[in-house]
């Protein structure tokens, strides 16, 4: 009895050495083949993590499940024509029991091969997403391959890292255009104070000259400084915007008196002021209509036209603004409205532009969920269409 049990295990353990080899080489072709085909699939085709996981384990479980059931009936098969008829009992618990332990340590085995393939992508991803920092923002993550949920991940991901490496680029531009703006008017007021230091105690006409520069720089320090700060509270959302509902119509008449006070020498002309209630922050669209306002005056040779009008369209307010200016040219037309932007730097430094006009007023109107458009041609015209809500 001893005897025949033993070697039952011996035959038992060759038969199952043999099927594990078998079972390995069937394993590799198939899943080289399926590999191949999945990929060739899955480029084409799109399917969710989840479909392949479960997919990978119903066809590995059908696989093992029937060479095992083969495994089974051949070996208890052989054994029966072999053997007298006795206690077959024994011979199936012991067959029963290395086959399953075969079984099992297969799924393990293999199973857990296909989930590391599946899952891969997430541990480049890991890789990739540990090397990115705020100094390196050009790494992105490889969306090739097949397509599913981690495609779109990664996807995602690279658009999000897109946006804040612009971001990131714009507010570096942005310090650097500031601190090169604040260092013109410090080295002006750095050289009157010398001047004055080594001459203007005595000379009366040094003095005075020095004084009027240096108040005319700090004026307009103090200018750059709070159109910076407004950027600022902007950029970082905590610039007050206090809406209600007013009549545009008074905001432009009160700004018609204001410019035809302080500019004599453009015609500043009024066709159409309609009687609109908009709900928006009155001090902040005033100021908005004031920045094309006065680049329009800037701008606009002597003689010139200024037209400020308001009306409705579509159940919006439009402010339109024109003037018979210098004009932009279409290659400076899209980047009027970034900081710092100026068309013309050596003119516009000379009239005291800082450039940040137009970004401010690009933000208040964004914000009112209005919408700017511009058209202009050179040496001829400049027109200025805003577009704001009324009030319903
Ligand atoms: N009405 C206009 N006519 C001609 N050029 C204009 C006009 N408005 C804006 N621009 C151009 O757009 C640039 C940006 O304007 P803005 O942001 O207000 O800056 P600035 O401080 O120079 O006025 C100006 O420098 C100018 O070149
Ligand atoms: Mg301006």
């Amino acid at each position: 009895m001893r005897n025949k049990i033993i070697l039952i295990m011996k035959s038992l353990f060759k038969v199952s050495k043999a099927l594990l080899v078998v079972l390995s080489v069937i394993f590799k072709v198939i899943f080289r083949l399926l590999h191949h085909l999945s990929h060739a699939v899955t480029n084409k085709l799109r399917f969710s993590i989840t479909f392949k996981i479960t997919t990978t384990y119903v066809f590995l479980f059908l696989l093992i499940f029937c060479l095992m059931s083969v495994g089974i009936t051949v070996s208890f098969r052989y054994y029966i024509q072999n053997n007298p008829p006795e206690d077959y009992v024994l011979f199936l618990v012991a067959i029963l029991g290395i086959f399953n332990i075969v079984g099992l340590i297969s799924i393990i085995f293999f199973g857990s091969k296909a989930s590391r393939k599946l899952l891969a992508p997430i541990k480049i991803m890991t890789k990739t997403v540990k090397e990115i920092s705020i100094n390196v923002l050009d790494k992105r993550l490889d969306v090739s391959g097949s397509k599913d949920e981690l495609k779109d991940l990664a996807r995602t991901f690279n658009e999000m890292l897109d946006r804040i490496q612009k971001s990131v680029e714009q507010q570096n531009q942005f310090v650097s255009d500031a601190s090169h703006e604040l260092r013109t008017p410090i080295a002006v007021i750095q050289g009157y104070a010398d001047l004055l230091d080594r001459w203007g105690k005595d000379d009366q006409q040094v003095l005075e000259e020095s004084i009027a520069a240096i108040k005319s720089e700090a004026v307009s320090m103090k200018s750059l400084v709070e159109k910076l700060l407004f950027l600022a509270r902007g950029d970082k959302n905590t610039q007050r915007v206090e809406k209600a509902d007013f009549v545009l119509s008074e905001v432009i008449n009160e700004i018609l008196k204001e410019t035809r006070l302080i500019d004599k020498s453009h015609n500043i002309l009024n066709d159409q002021n309609e009687d609109l209630i908009i709900h928006a922050d009155q001090k902040l669209i005033k100021e908005a209509i004031r920045i094309f306002m006065d680049n329009s005056i800037k701008f606009t040779p002597a003689g010139g036209t200024i037209k400020l009008n308001l009306y409705q369209k579509n159940k919006r307010a439009l402010i339109c603004i024109e003037d018979t200016g210098i004009g932009i040219s279409q290659e400076d037309l899209p980047y009027i409205f970034n900081r710092f932007y100026r068309a013309d730097k050596s003119r516009t430094k000379a009239s005291g532009g800082t450039g940040l006009g137009l970004a401010i007023a690009k933000w208040i109107i964004d914000n009112h969920d209005g919408k700017i458009n511009v058209w202009s041609e050179l040496n001829v015209m400049t027109v200025v269409r805003i577009e704001l809500p009324l009030c319903i």
